[in-house]
């Protein structure tokens, strides 16, 4: 869509972020750009933003002209036990690090501004948004179809980017866009991690010193289990001896370890052909998911 940006990740000392709240701010200021034959790319987050969004910004540096980051802690995604209201807002400190990766845009609309009173409308996936996180978080994920579809509607991006952390998510997000025939290219990007391997998530701050510790022991049995699949190990064996490894490793409660296909997200008995394997396990209150390839 362009030839990237050779400068993305410098330093903008001085350089103004806008930051709107407003449907027909954001409109408008995507009109502006869309004259001038600017390409756009759109990078969802609920902010307290780490180097994984920070490299969501990048992927769509790379590919587009523009850049618009949105901050919304979107409240139809948690469900009533669920952390909205503990969820970290640094709306400030991100507005820097967006600004320092030369973020074209903020849109940081108020829970009004997306879900005015009267809203009666739920976007249901069926099908990839079933089981998994699906399967334990209901209602995740119609929450998270619908404000993904505002959002896409919104500003009408060229591409819009999302990180391979949650990628359940993904799938459902892709099977919206395919779907309901929204023009834009629905964009996975790589999973960051700390040195460890812990994957980075904006709930790895709930995270004490010791969980902390525990923590990249998830990625590590997925490697393992990916490594002992691939060589032919029956995967059922192999899973359940993962989850008991994860229980040994410290974590409270496995939810699940899976193996599934990569885009359909149904179950595979065993790795003959490319699939992934996706796993979600508690430290205390804080629940962590990963994912990894497997094969292909
Ligand atoms: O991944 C997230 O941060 C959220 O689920 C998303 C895609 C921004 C929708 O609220």
């Amino acid at each position: 869509m362009n030839g990237g940006r050779q400068d993305a990740a410098a330093p903008a000392e001085g350089r103004l972020l806008e930051t709107v709240r407003t449907v027909s701010s954001l409109r408008a200021q995507v009109r502006d750009w869309r004259s001038r034959g600017e390409t756009v790319g759109l990078v969802p987050t609920m902010g307290a933003l780490h180097d994984g969004h920070l490299a969501l910004v990048q992927a769509a540096q790379a590919r587009c002209d523009r850049v618009i980051a949105t901050i919304f802690v979107n409240p139809a995604q948690f469900g009533p036990t669920e952390d909205f209201g503990a969820y970290p807002r640094t709306e400030a400190e991100d507005a820097d690090k967006l600004r320092a990766h030369r973020t074209d845009l903020l849109f940081a609309p108020g829970v009004e501004e997306i879900y005015p009173g009267g809203f009666a409308t739920a976007v249901h996936v069926a099908g990839v948004s079933e089981g998994l996180c699906g399967g334990h978080r209901p209602g995740h994920f119609d929450g998270v179809a619908t404000v993904v579809s505002k959002l896409l509607l919104q500003a009408l991006p060229d591409a819009a980017f999302f990180g391979e952390k949650d990628y359940q998510q993904l799938q459902v997000i892709k099977r919206v866009a395919a779907d309901l025939d929204i023009p834009v290219e629905i964009v996975g990007v790589l999973t960051v991690r700390e040195a460890d391997g812990l994957a980075l998530s904006s709930r790895n701050v709930y995270l004490d010193p010791a969980q902390r510790r525990i923590a990249p022991a998830l990625y590590g049995e997925l490697v393992a289990l990916a490594a002992a699949i691939e060589l032919g190990e029956n995967a059922t064996l192999a899973i359940g001896r993962a989850r008991r490894r994860l229980v040994d490793a410290g974590f409270d409660r496995v939810e699940y370890v899976e193996l599934r296909d990569p885009d359909s997200l149904a179950p595979v008995g065993d790795a003959g052909r490319p699939a992934r394997l996706l796993a979600a396990a508690w430290l205390g209150r804080t629940r962590l998911i990963d994912n990894i390839a497997v094969g292909g």
